[in-house]
C-alpha cells in the first residue's frame, strides 16, 4: 500500500472512530434542570403574559414550564359586577399558556380577599342568604372553570380558610354558607371540568397547628368523596422559616394522605421587618446566603419527587415581586431567582446545582 493511500485509510479509521464520550453539558434552565422530578413554574403579571414585557416573557418561556396568573382570574378581576364577566385578560392568559405549551393553573376560585362586597350583599347592602350565596358560587365556578374546561389543567378552589391555630378562618363564605362552602366549591368545579385537577391552597401549613388543620380538612373532603388533588403550600417564607425540617415533615405529612404536593407561591424576603436596607443592591454576603436557603430548600422538594408535582415562583424578577410592597410599601427586595435585569443570581445556580446533584445520584 503506498504511503498516500496508508495515510488516507488510517484517516478515515480514525474518522469512523466513536468520539471520546463527553459528559453531557449541564442544563441551564430549571425546566429542564428537574425535567422528571417536577414542574417548576411562576406567577405571571399581565406584561408578561400580554407580550408587553419582551425580557420577562423570554425568561418564562425558556425556564418554566407551568404558569399561574398572579390577578388575573382572582374573582375581582374577572367577576367585578354582578353578571359582569370581564375574560379579556384571562384569555390572553391562557393563550399565551397555550402557545408555549404550559401546564396552565387556575388561581382562584374561592379567597375572602380580592373578592367584590357585592358576592355577599343583596342591593341594600345586607347579607344574602345561603342558597343565594350558593347560587352566586355556583354561577361563578361554572362560568369560569367551564369556559377554560380541558385548557386550564388544574385550579386553586379554595385559598387560605384557616387560621393559624388551624380553625376554620372567619370569613363572609363560612358566615353565610357555612363549613360546606369549601365541599360546595369543590362540587362546583368538579361539575364544570371534570378532568381538572382541584386543589387547596394555602400558606404558613409548615407550622404544626395550622397544617393538623388543613390534614383534617383535606381527610374530611375525602371521607366525603370530594376529589381533592392536590395541596398547594404556598412558601412565602423567609430565611430563617421555614426549616427544611418543618419543610420535610409537611410535605411529607399530605404525602402520606395521598395527594399531591405544591409549592405554589415561592419566595424568600430577606429583608428585616418594616426596613429597607438595602435600596441599591444586596451585598454578597446576603446574596450568597439566599442562594445557600434556596439550594437548602430545592434539597428537600428535590428529595419529594414522588409527592411534589410542582414548585412555582411567586413572580419571575425582583422587580416584579408583591415582596416590593408587603409588608410595608415601596421597599427594594430580593426574593426570587432573577435580578432587576432579569440575570440570573447566585441562586438560581445553586437551584441548578441541586438538580444536578440529584441526576449524579
Ligand atoms: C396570596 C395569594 C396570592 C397573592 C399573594 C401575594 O398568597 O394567594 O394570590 O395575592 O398572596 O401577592
Amino acid at each position: 500500500m503506498s504511503s498516500r493511500i496508508l495515510s488516507l485509510a488510517l484517516l478515515a479509521a480514525a474518522c469512523a472512530q466513536p468520539l471520546a464520550p463527553k459528559a453531557a453539558p449541564a442544563p441551564r434552565t430549571l425546566r429542564a434542570a428537574f425535567d422528571g422530578a417536577f414542574l417548576v413554574g411562576a406567577a405571571l403579571n399581565a406584561a408578561q403574559f400580554s407580550g408587553r414585557d419582551t425580557l420577562g416573557g423570554a425568561i418564562v418561556t425558556a425556564q418554566f414550564n407551568a404558569i399561574t396568573p398572579e390577578n388575573a382570574l382572582k374573582w375581582a378581576s374577572l367577576h367585578p359586577r354582578p353578571g359582569g364577566y370581564d375574560f379579556a385578560a384571562a384569555n390572553q392568559y391562557v393563550a399565551f399558556g397555550e402557545r408555549h405549551g404550559m401546564f396552565i393553573v387556575g388561581h382562584t376560585l374561592v379567597w375572602h380577599n380580592q373578592t367584590p362586597p357585592w358576592v355577599f350583599q343583596d342591593s341594600s347592602g345586607n347579607p344574602v342568604s345561603r342558597d343565594t350565596l350558593l347560587a352566586r358560587l355556583r354561577d361563578h365556578i361554572h362560568t369560569v372553570v367551564g369556559r377554560y374546561r380541558g385548557r386550564i389543567k388544574g385550579w386553586d378552589v379554595v385559598n387560605e380558610a384557616l387560621n393559624e391555630d388551624g380553625t376554620l378562618r372567619s370569613t363572609p363564605w363560612l358566615g353565610i354558607i357555612g363549613e360546606d362552602y369549601i365541599a360546595q366549591a369543590f362540587r362546583f368545579a368538579h361539575e364544570a371540568d371534570p378532568a381538572a385537577e382541584l386543589y387547596y391552597n394555602d400558606y404558613s401549613l409548615e407550622n404544626a397547628p395550622k397544617r393538623r388543620g388543613a390534614l383534617e380538612l383535606v381527610r374530611r373532603l375525602r371521607e366525603q368523596g370530594i376529589p381533592i388533588a392536590g395541596v398547594g403550600l404556598q412558601g412565602h417564607d423567609r430565611m430563617d422559616w421555614p426549616t427544611p425540617a418543618q419543610q420535610d415533615t409537611t410535605i411529607a405529612a399530605f404525602a402520606a394522605l395521598g395527594v399531591h404536593v405544591m409549592i405554589t407561591e415561592l419566595d424568600i424576603d430577606v429583608l428585616p421587618p418594616d426596613q429597607n436596607p438595602y435600596p441599591d443592591s444586596l451585598p454578597d454576603s446576603l446574596q450568597a446566603a439566599l442562594a445557600r436557603r434556596y439550594a437548602a430548600l430545592f434539597a428537600v422538594y428535590r428529595r419529594h419527587a414522588d409527592a411534589i408535582t410542582r414548585v412555582t415562583f411567586w413572580g419571575v424578577s425582583d422587580r416584579d415581586s408583591w415582596l416590593n410592597n408587603w409588608p410595608v410599601r415601596g421597599r427594594t427586595n430580593y426574593p426570587l431567582l432573577f435580578d432587576r435585569q432579569h440575570r440570573p443570581k447566585p441562586a438560581f445556580n445553586a437551584v441548578i446545582e441541586v438538580a444536578r446533584h440529584a441526576a449524579e445520584r
